[in-house]
């Protein structure tokens, strides 16, 4: 990044200090998943209302099942990429918490391990009558007939449009004692998680890595970096690691 290159970064040296990451589908964009807001309001050509919503489940379980195992085979198929395995390497020098609504599982196979999914993560399925009871799916198949120790229908582990954000508190309280903020692939379209940013203490550098950097307002000390994910992050970690 030209205009960094003389600048030192706020936190160049400074051993443990906490970077907070925020993502979203733009991270996963150059592994092939496709994000949302660029794919003219369908999901992999589904009407969010008919495979991402309580009422989805309600009215025909087997339709939202079916979608979400073609998410997953997508998702397995899918490998992390630069930006993923940069933002991993910071573990070597810094405290590291990565927040994304992301419900793949591609932070962590690039290795990194602390990572709070806002949205749930598409590897795990659910209880159907307890969203706390979560297990690991091996495959990319969760059948029908599969059900929890209560004995209700296993649905995928992820939050639906209307169902509230569990981990948002925890998300919040992260944000607001971060030592330097970087967000990363988002559209900021969709609360609470877009929210997030707000928490950060105006004092705290704050990074924005995307081709197309969403407005925010109200935030100070922002840096905004038009860039892909796979160019904009490997540099900015780069720097950071120095
Ligand atoms: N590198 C970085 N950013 C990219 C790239 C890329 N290669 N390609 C696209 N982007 C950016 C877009 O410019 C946009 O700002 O990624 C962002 C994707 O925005 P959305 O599609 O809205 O995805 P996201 O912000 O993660 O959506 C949030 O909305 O649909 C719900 O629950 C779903 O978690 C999702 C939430």
């Amino acid at each position: 990044m030209k205009d960094h290159a003389n600048q030192k970064l706020p936190l160049q040296g400074v051993r443990g200090a906490h970077i907070v990451i925020l993502t979203g589908a733009g991270i996963s964009a150059e592994s092939g998943l496709k994000t949302f807001r660029d794919s003219d309001g369908l999901w992999e050509g589904y009407n969010i209302e008919d495979v991402a919503t309580p009422e989805a489940w309600q009215r025909d379980p087997a339709l939202v099942q079916q979608f979400y195992n073609e998410r997953r085979k997508s998702v397995l198929e899918a490998e992390p990429n630069a930006a993923h395995y940069a933002l991993a390497k910071l573990e070597g020098k810094y405290k590291v918490t990565i927040i994304t609504q992301n419900i793949d599982d591609l932070h962590e196979r690039a290795g990194s391990t602390n990572v709070v999914h806002l949205h749930g993560v598409i590897t795990r399925s659910q209880s159907s009558k307890n969203a706390r009871l979560t297990y690991p799916i091996t495959g990319w198949e969760l059948g029908m007939d599969e059900v929890c120790e209560l004995g209700s229908p296993l649905r995928p582990h992820v939050v639906w449009f209307g169902e509230m954000v569990p981990m948002i508190s925890t998300a919040s309280q992260i944000c607001a004692i971060a030592d330097l903020f970087i967000l990363v692939g988002t559209s900021l379209a969709v609360y609470p998680a877009s929210g997030l940013i707000n928490y950060v203490p105006d004092e705290i550098p704050k990074y924005i890595v995307d081709p197309k950097v969403p407005t925010v307002y109200n935030v100070a000390n922002v840096t905004k970096i038009e860039a892909k994910a796979t160019v904009g992050v490997p540099e900015l970690v780069s720097e950071l690691m120095r």
